[in-house]
């Protein structure tokens, strides 16, 4: 029996509840909530506590901050609505790390660890997230060995140093080394595009955990498939219809979550739902300027109508085998 579990990968501005519920839906192991404050969080800040999952059983929250104490206040307050906690030591933005937030924590792998055993003592099992390191200073080893004597079960690493932000190409050979050394848990991320690239990170890199962060944007069907792609050497794409009913099922979920700013919000997944499907600029152009639902589902209806209709044979349906 193959064991390949995946997770949409936690991307802040992107991993709502709407979108974390759809991709559980539709074959997600995990779904990751964006990286949430600690401080924000202890503070009871309205738009933070927003963000945290709300009838969901795949779900884990990121946290992010730098002190031990206020992580494990944050993590009483939400361990019930998570199935572990996950410590953001990975955001490379500079906004971030220079309150020494995020990737800065590599530089202080002490540090890091006494945030896991913080988190740990409030009984919730703790995961870490880290990149390769700085350009100075690749110590990804070192950081995730500090991770593992604090209690962490799970590192994952995004194959990218911290200045590369999401630059180059992702480098998987550091999740190998990881999984060769330690005997904790591992998660690789970085450049898993395709259901391809979720079965060689898999094969290459013998990881736990595969993480899909831009490559479920637009295309949540690639759970299934990579499952598929493993178990069974082939996989479908989605029918033009299947495409329809789930970009009108997220659009809703998207208005349900967010009232009306959910139709702006729905945007930067359109396009991507769009991405190398016929005649489309024009349509994207439009449904950029929409702020009405029923014009856009009425525009949806008319665009993919059109495709449905002179699908026999099928474009974009159909097994390949892999
Ligand atoms: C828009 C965006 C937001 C992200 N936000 C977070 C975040 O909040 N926490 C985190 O650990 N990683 C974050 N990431 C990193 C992703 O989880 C992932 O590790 C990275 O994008 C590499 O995977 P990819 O090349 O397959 O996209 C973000 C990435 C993107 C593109």
């Amino acid at each position: 029996m193959i064991l390949l579990i995946t997770a949409l990968s936690p991307m802040a501005g992107v991993t709502d509840r709407s979108f974390r519920k759809l991709c559980a839906s539709m074959g997600a192991d995990l779904t990751f909530t964006e990286m949430i404050s600690v401080n924000g969080l202890v503070r009871k800040n309205r738009k933070t506590i927003a963000m945290l999952p709300e009838g969901e059983d795949k779900s884990v929250i990121q946290l992010f901050g730098n002190d031990p104490v206020i992580f494990a206040k944050a993590a009483e307050q939400v361990k019930d609505k998570s199935l572990w906690i996950d410590v953001n030591a990975a955001c490379p933005v500079h906004k971030v790390t220079k309150r020494g937030y995020g990737s800065s924590l590599m530089r202080k792998p002490e540090l890091l660890r006494d945030i896991v055993k913080a988190i740990v003592s409030t009984g919730s099992k703790v995961s870490v997230k880290i990149r390769i390191g700085w350009e100075d200073q690749k110590n990804f080893l070192d950081v995730a060995k500090a991770a593992a004597e604090g209690g962490a079960f799970l590192v994952t690493i995004h194959g990218r140093t911290v200045e590369q932000l999401y630059a180059g190409k992702a480098d998987w050979t550091p999740a190998k080394i990881l999984k060769e050394n330690l005997k904790i848990k591992v998660g690789v991320s970085g450049d898993i595009f395709s259901p391809y690239d979720v079965v060689n990170a898999y094969r290459e890199t013998n990881a736990d955990y595969i993480f899909i962060a831009r490559g479920a944007i637009g295309n949540p069907w690639i759970f299934k498939q990579s499952k598929d792609l493993l178990e069974k050497g082939e996989f479908s794409y989605p029918s033009f219809e299947e495409k329809r009913d789930i970009i009108k099922k997220h659009l809703e979920m998207e208005i349900l979550e967010h009232d009306f700013r959910g139709i702006m919000i729905f945007r930067k997944f359109f396009v991507r739902y769009m991405k190398n499907l016929p005649d489309s600029h024009d349509l994207k152009e439009k449904i950029m300027r929409i702020t009405d639902r029923d014009e856009l589902e009425d525009l949806l209806d008319s665009y993919f109508g059109k495709l449905i209709s002179c699908e026999q044979g099928g474009v974009e349906g159909g097994n390949t085998k892999g």
